[in-house]
């Protein structure tokens, strides 16, 4: 599994490398079809997908397993709205939303969900 990350500030890259040590930046991807993917992600002006996250998905959406978002929740209704909206879009599962780099009960519940997804993937 690769991590791809989208990241203006630098927050969602952190994030990235809490989880995983192999992570890929969204704008430097060498595709590889046997990838699986999960997408860490940030949201952008009033709850938008950012275009570098958008352009990715319009060409490897397929190989995306999963989401999670960066965000502020200073942005009310909009927080990590972008996450949201992948996953109505794209019909990819949004597992997660954090602020900023996310605290540790972040990266605990997105470990901890790679770990079932990779425990259970020879049984489904
Ligand atoms: C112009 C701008 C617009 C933003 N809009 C939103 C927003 O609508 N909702 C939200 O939750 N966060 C919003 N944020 C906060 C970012 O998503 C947040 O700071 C995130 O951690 C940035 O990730 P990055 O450092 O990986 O780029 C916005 C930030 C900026 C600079």
């Amino acid at each position: 599994m690769v991590v791809m990350y989208d990241s203006l500030t630098g927050q969602s890259k952190r994030f990235a490398n809490k989880i995983s040590d192999r992570i890929e930046d969204v704008n430097r991807y060498i595709p590889d079809p046997n990838d699986e993917v999960l997408l860490v992600t940030r949201t952008f002006r009033f709850g938008e997908i950012p275009e570098p996250t958008k352009r990715f998905l319009e060409r490897f959406a397929k190989q995306v397993i999963a989401v999670c978002v960066s965000g502020n929740r200073n942005w009310g209704a909009s927080y990590g709205i972008a996450g949201d909206k992948i996953q109505t879009i794209y019909g990819i599962p949004l597992i997660h939303k954090f602020e900023a780099s996310g605290f540790d009960t972040d990266v605990n519940v997105v470990r901890k969900w790679i770990n079932n997804y990779q425990n259970n993937k020879g049984e489904l």
